[in-house]
């Protein structure tokens, strides 16, 4: 058995002791959408701190802890809190939480962040369907040796975010009274945000969104073969002739605005998965 294995496993029998349902969902809550965790019923949480072999948080308002529990009756886990490359973590540190979601059952996995909007079609507080990604992270999590039995040397990126998916995704939004848009998310390291050059040239290479989350977590729960639905929020606008400063306070700010829709948003879609 792999030490990977050993650890997924460890993490996973704390968390089966007081919380033995197998989640159909796996859910990381970004920046500013803890609100969802609320929702969450018959809750049993667990501060990151007290699984063996999680990280812990440093991000502001991330919380830091594993709600697991049920929403519309459908067992899921979420995580209140990510840990983010920039923080100093490896990607393997990154996405170790994804890899005990699975473990646990999880067969899909919905991903949340505030990300900068590149799309001038995009406004602020926008919630947008991730359709695809670009990973300017410079690193991998699936780099080094692999685990055959987790998932494949070299996992296809076809599809990662799941199209049909995407699909209940819009319906859901549409029953709610608003078109979700969609667009191409560009992961960069951080933590600083663009130049007005970088910008421009993530726009040029195809990017709507730009984030410094997701891509690894991403890759991760394909390598695991799970089925992925990403959702940023727009907290600033990354248009390079227009550029100002941006600070923390505003992000947080429509990164909650976001967090409301998608707080609606996410419940539906639970419940069609379920
Ligand atoms: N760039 C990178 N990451 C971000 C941004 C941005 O403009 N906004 C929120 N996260």
């Amino acid at each position: 058995m792999s030490e990977l294995r050993k650890r997924i496993d460890e993490a996973c029998q704390v968390i089966s002791a007081q919380w033995a349902t197998p989640p159909a969902i796996g859910l990381v809550l970004g920046t500013g959408l803890g609100g969802l965790a609320e929702q969450i019923e018959n809750a049993t949480t667990f501060a990151y701190e007290d699984i063996p072999h999680f990280p812990v948080s440093t991000a502001p308002s991330h919380a830091g802890q594993l709600v697991c529990g049920t929403l519309g009756g459908v067992p899921l886990v979420a995580m209140e809190g990510r840990f983010h490359f920039y923080e100093g973590y490896s990607l393997a540190e990154v996405t170790f939480p994804v890899r005990v979601m699975s473990s646990l059952g999880a067969e899909t996995l919905v991903l949340t962040n505030a990300a900068g909007g590149m799309n001038p079609e995009f406004e602020l507080a926008d919630v947008v369907a991730i359709s695809d990604h670009i990973n300017l992270l410079g690193d991998n999590p699936l780099r080094g040796p692999n685990d055959d039995s987790l998932g494949p040397r070299f996992p296809d990126m076809c599809d990662p975010y799941d199209p049909a998916l995407i699909q209940v995704a819009s319906e859901c939004a549409s029953e709610l009274g608003w078109e979700l848009k969609s667009g191409v998310f560009v992961a960069v390291a951080g933590p600083n945000l663009e130049t007005r050059a970088e910008y421009r040239m993530l726009r040029r290479l195809g990017a709507d969104l730009v984030g410094m989350s997701t891509v690894p977590e991403c890759l991760v729960a394909r390598h695991m073969s799970m089925k992925v639905l990403g959702f940023s929020i727009v907290t600033d606008m990354g248009l390079p002739e227009e550029l100002h400063p941006v600070d923390i306070d505003m992000v947080l700010e429509q990164a909650a605005r976001g967090g409301q829709s998608l707080a609606e948003l996410i419940p539906r879609i639970v419940a069609r998965l379920g």
